[in-house]
């Protein structure tokens, strides 16, 4: 499983490269802006020290929402740096940018995805990852990891080769989860990866260990 963090904030991207467990980077303009990164000059700058920080694909995602407007923001991104997944709507004009791109070689990541038929939409338009937003789901009452098992069942009855990017995850729940069920890769809050360390047997077993070496020494 492909571990990404979702956020635009260097210290945590620095942070989770440094452990040595990062695959890459998603950002949407939500967490551009948490971290006071605005305006379409300074967003790039921004992307291109994402870039310079981790070794894997960072996604970065269009403001437009018609064609032309996401190939030209599309473009501009994916020249940054080859690191660079162009993030794209689910909308009609996204689907159809999505195979623009596809057919490209450029690499696309379909985001705002809550529905298994969106999913399916994204994969026949050659999308390189689909976001299902697990979180968001289960903000509303609905099965977020439910989505995240239909989406797998789907993409593999078919063969399709879209990575399934489990996005909006909240919790280690939600990644040991989304793991069981295959979801190719997770993005999430450093806080999420960090909680993958926490058992309460480790810390008192290393302590009882270091203890127990100082008696011998
Ligand atoms: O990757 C999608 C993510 O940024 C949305 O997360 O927590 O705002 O639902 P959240």
């Amino acid at each position: 499983m492909k571990f990404f963090i979702d956020t635009a904030n260097l210290a945590d991207i620095t942070e989770a490269q440094d452990m040595g467990v990062l695959d890459g980077v998603t950002t949407n303009p939500s967490l551009m802006a948490k971290e006071g990164i605005t305006g379409a000059d300074n967003i790039i700058e921004h992307y291109k020290k994402i870039c310079n920080a981790v070794d894997g694909h960072v996604s970065a995602e269009v403001i437009s929402t018609d064609f032309e407007g996401m190939v030209a923001e599309g473009e501009k991104l994916a020249a940054l740096n080859p690191q660079i997944v162009v993030k794209l709507p689910m909308i009609a004009d996204g689907v159809k940018a999505c195979k623009y791109f596809s057919d490209k070689g450029i690499k696309t990541n379909v985001t705002l995805v809550f529905s298994a038929g969106q999913a399916l939409l994204a994969a026949k338009a050659g999308a390189t990852y689909v976001s299902p937003f697990i979180g968001r789901l289960d903000d509303i009452s609905t099965d977020g990891l439910g989505l995240i098992a239909d989406i797998r069942l789907i993409y593999d009855n078919y063969g399709y080769e879209t990575e399934i990017l489990a996005a909006s995850i909240r919790h280690v729940m939600h990644i040991i989860d989304c793991a069981k069920i295959g979801a190719d890769v997770m993005t999430g809050p450093l806080s999420a990866i960090k909680g993958l360390l926490k058992h309460p047997l480790t810390d008192s077993g290393l302590a009882k260990f270091l203890e127990d070496y100082k008696k011998g020494n």
